[in-house]
């Protein structure tokens, strides 16, 4: 069958991730895929870096968004970065042209979801977002395809690796808030803006577009309310564990039937015998509570080249398969809106 051709934007790790991920796995995914998916060209800030990965194979574009309209790309995949910018301008043009779109991107698809979405609906274009919630943990599929027969009563979870990271280290260690933060940042768990991270801004990013997908509403970034990490000191997780809890950040979403939407990331106090208390480390966990499936847990890396590679990849082949459904697994105009929480 003839190849899938896609071409790259950003090749920070995830990006030379997949490079090395399509090269080693080539021939498992092509069976899976059902033809071979092959880059054509890639993007990204600086030409020269070492990266660890052999990029002469394929042409090179100065400007990223020049991508989207190449003959020989099929699809645009953006590992850039960045809720606006040229992230958001690539996925237009990508889309724009009728061209499948892949991205890992969660704070674009939490700002920009809706419009993406539309715009690919217009094209008849695909639209895969799979990387962009909890990394490697098929989360999206689970609950936009697995659990879509279901009606969701609750989604919540543990969406930032980097806050379960600090938490459950100081939880071990006894060490303290700001020492166990430049560790998470040197092993590259944290965002480029680590306040993103511990004042929750990332899990709200991951939360909004899980609970737009399990509720069938209109994706709502602006209605979550966020509480972070940053003022939890050692002496809470402490008195949190004499008390038989743990103290974990959890991204919490509820709808009632009459389209009462709650959104919200806070530390919350986990008692020691659930089972999001024993996921420690930069781990991510997600549950989704349907009426026919049960309660469902999905955990994994929420971090990571390979994960978030392994992710981004899965959703290439999806679109070589031909397995795309609206973005937001019904179509934009049969999303409901709903009330915000707040008076
Ligand atoms: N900074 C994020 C985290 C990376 O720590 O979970 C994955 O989105």
């Amino acid at each position: 069958a003839e190849q899938l051709r896609i071409a790259l934007a950003g090749l920070g790790t995830v990006g030379a991730g997949v490079i090395r991920l399509l090269e080693e796995n080539g021939d498992t995914i092509a069976q899976r895929a059902g033809r071979p998916i092959a880059i054509s060209a890639v993007s990204a800030r600086d030409r020269t870096k070492d990266r660890g990965v052999d990029l002469s194979g394929y042409a090179w574009e100065d400007d990223m968004t020049r991508l989207a309209a190449r003959d020989d790309v099929d699809v645009v995949v953006e590992l850039v970065g960045g809720s606006d910018g040229p992230a958001l301008a690539l996925a237009r043009e990508a889309l724009g042209h009728g061209k499948g779109f892949v991205t890992a991107n969660k704070a674009m698809v939490a700002h920009h979801g809706l419009e993406l979405a539309e715009l690919a609906e217009q094209e008849d274009a695909p639209m895969r977002y799979e990387a962009a919630v909890a990394g490697g943990i098929p989360a999206i599929k689970g609950i936009g395809e697995g659990a879509a027969a279901n009606r969701i009563a609750r989604i919540y979870g543990i969406l930032n690796g980097t806050c379960n990271y600090i938490l459950s280290e100081m939880e071990s260690s006894g060490r303290d808030f700001g020492d166990v933060l430049s560790e998470a940042q040197v092993l590259g768990y944290a965002e480029a803006d680590p306040t993103f991270d511990i004042e929750g801004v990332d899990a709200a990013h991951k939360l909004a577009i899980l609970a737009a997908l399990g509720f069938g509403t209109r994706l709502d970034f602006a209605d979550v309310e966020m509480i972070g990490i940053s003022r939890i000191r050692a002496a809470d997780i402490a008195q949190a564990r004499a008390l038989g809890y743990v103290i974990r950040l959890i991204g919490l979403a509820d709808c009632e039937d009459g389209g009462r939407l709650f959104q919200r990331v806070a530390p919350y106090l986990v008692p020691a015998s659930h089972p999001l208390a024993g996921v420690s480390g930069a781990t991510n966990a997600v549950v989704a509570e349907g009426n026919f499936a049960g309660r469902l847990l999905f955990e994994g890396a929420g971090a990571g080249d390979g994960p978030t590679a392994s992710a981004v990849v899965a959703d290439i082949i999806d679109i070589a398969r031909g397995n795309t459904p609206p973005p937001f697994a019904v179509p934009v105009s049969a999303l409901r809106h709903t009330e915000s929480a707040d008076p």
